[in-house]
């Protein structure tokens, strides 16, 4: 039986004279065409969907790639970041380094009793102490330069609130402790000379940081009244603030209650004793040290 094409067909249907033979062809011709065209549909769709499939595992793909690449940039960020921090702490520690060569590692150290002074220590250098603020006209007093402007500032301050008060002794030789200490064991004893007077290499004025302040009315002498005196409140509520703190408070296992003897031993130092409610013989020697480096500032 031959076969017909769909060619032979439309061929056949558009030459046919008989018009049921010519309709049947046509149907024929409809229907193997609406086949294909069902069968065209279908493949086209499938391929459609496989390429938005593919889309879908590119941009999944691609999605992933962008948060490792994220993830990467992100973790060379930080790595930058602690570097900065790292350069920074070292630049800081080198700048502290540079700071301590430069400075006496005597200036906070303990030496009532504890540490000693040898007879050869002097300061690197000293500075009179302008006559305004010294208790003696004509007596020279002596401080380290560097502790001067804030004892100026201190005394300063308490005098424009209406507080009067003078350096009345500063820095003193080994040798002229020796003098004093002689002379008041003969006044006094050796007993009572060794509670309120340091022998000699054991005196804190013999760091030039140190200060015996005095005010009016007291008959310049220095006694226990002066803790009775607005000047004496006035340094304890803010000699803190110049660098400044007691060193014998009422109860120390070194001397007498000292409300005169004031030594400087920077701000920072000054205000942690302060806000602390501690006294620098309180503290390890090892702690004072890490505010030897900013004493200055
Ligand atoms: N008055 C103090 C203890 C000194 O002599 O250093
Ligand atoms: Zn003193």
């Amino acid at each position: 039986m031959r076969r017909m094409t769909i060619g032979s067909r439309a061929k056949r249907l558009f030459s046919d004279t008989h018009p049921v033979r010519a309709l049947a062809a046509a149907l024929a011709l409809l229907a193997t065409l609406s086949v294909l065209g069902a069968w065209y549909g279908h493949h086209e769709l499938a391929r459609l969907s496989a390429q938005v499939a593919r889309l879908d595992a590119d941009l999944a793909s691609t999605t992933i790639a962008l948060a490792a690449n994220t993830a990467q940039t992100d973790a060379i960020s930080a790595t930058l970041s602690s570097e900065k921090v790292n350069v920074a702490g070292v630049s800081s520690q080198v700048a502290m380094l540079a700071k301590l060569q430069s400075l006496d590692p005597e200036l906070l150290a303990k030496y009532s009793k504890v540490y000693f002074l040898n007879e050869n220590y002097v300061p690197a250098s000293l500075t009179t102490i302008p006559d305004q603020y010294d208790y003696f006209s004509g007596k020279t007093l002596q401080i380290l330069p560097q502790v001067l402007p804030h004892l100026e500032a201190m005394l300063s301050a308490a005098s424009s609130t209406g507080v009067a008060l003078y350096a009345y002794s500063a820095y003193r030789s080994f040798d002229t402790q020796v003098a004093l200490k002689k002379d008041y064991v003969v006044t006094f004893g050796a007993g009572t000379a060794g509670s309120f007077s340091a022998d000699q290499g054991y005196s804190e004025h013999q760091l030039g940081t140190a200060v015996d302040l005095e005010t009016t009315g007291m008959g310049g002498e220095l006694t226990g009244d002066f803790a009775k005196t607005s000047a004496y409140q006035w340094l304890t509520d803010n000699a803190y603030k110049y660098g400044f703190t007691l060193s014998y408070p009422p109860g120390n296992t070194y001397y007498i209650f000292e409300p005169w003897h004031w030594r400087f031993v920077g701000i920072q130092l000054a205000t942690y004793l302060h806000n602390s409610h501690q006294y620098f013989y309180d503290l390890d020697q090892r702690y004072i040290d890490s505010y030897l480096a900013n004493i200055f500032d």
